[in-house]
């Protein structure tokens, strides 16, 4: 990565840091709700890839109590603030699954390689500048055939939401729900880096969230390749 890359990466996470400091307080009385449903679609689908799951972006710690005892939860996020919502959580609510939370950076996991079933991002991808060298340490950190489970508000590719996106887009950046960041932004992240996108569902009945489901197809991918 170019070092002007890194600058403008370690410059949003200064931004980004102060930000969530000042909403750590408030963001569960703001965010609980409306972000439920999306919340609990990918709980669902990471409690099928196995046990040992990394929420990355896990904030406050809203989809914790959603994981039954018996997983092995390990949540990770840039904010310490926000972190600290979520061990008070854990210890109001008892939360067995949970084996840890970190203050860390998606795109430098201090976490070793294949260790995860499933990597869970809510509400997170789109809020990291390279999104690509984050999902390529989602995929470092995940088991051979595990997945990736994205939960976020994605831009529309065509048709007239695209275009109705396009027209609110100078207020909807305003608070904070730019379509700018594409489905077809991770499609081809998927597509070079060995992953199949099995699902891509709108969530809810507003359809407004997507939760996108990918799939490591990186060992299929590579005896392709050899034969
Ligand atoms: C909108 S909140 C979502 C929190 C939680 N996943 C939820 O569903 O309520 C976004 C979270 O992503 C975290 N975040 C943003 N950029 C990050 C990065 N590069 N690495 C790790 N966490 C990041 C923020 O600190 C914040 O807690």
């Amino acid at each position: 990565m170019s070092s002007g890359v890194r600058m403008s990466q370690d410059g949003n996470l200064s931004t980004m840091t102060k930000a969530y400091a000042k909403w750590a307080p408030f963001y569960d009385a703001i965010y609980a709700r409306i972000l439920r449903q999306g919340r609990a679609d990918a709980v669902r689908a990471a409690l099928e890839c196995g046990r040992e799951i990394l929420e990355v972006g896990v904030g406050t710690g809203l989809s914790l109590g959603d994981y039954p005892e018996g997983y092995r939860i390990t949540g990770i996020d840039l904010s310490k603030p926000m972190l600290d919502r979520a061990a008070e959580k854990i210890a109001a609510q008892g939360l067995k699954a949970v084996k840890g939370l970190a203050v860390m950076d998606a795109c430098r996991l201090g976490l070793r390689d294949a260790a995860f079933d499933a990597v869970v991002g809510q509400y997170m991808i789109t809020l990291v500048p390279d999104a690509e060298m984050a999902l390529d340490e989602f995929a470092r950190v995940l088991k051979p055939g595990g997945e990736i489970i994205l939960v976020n508000h994605l831009g529309a590719e065509g048709g007239p939401v695209a275009i109705l996106q396009r027209a609110i887009a100078p207020i909807a950046r305003r608070i904070g729900l730019s379509s700018e960041f594409q489905l077809g932004r991770i499609r081809a992240w998927a597509h070079g880096a060995g992953f199949e996108m099995a699902s891509a569902k709108r969530v809810g009945l507003t359809g407004f969230f997507t939760l996108v489901r990918l799939k490591d197809r990186r060992a299929a991918a590579q005896a392709a390749e050899a034969a």
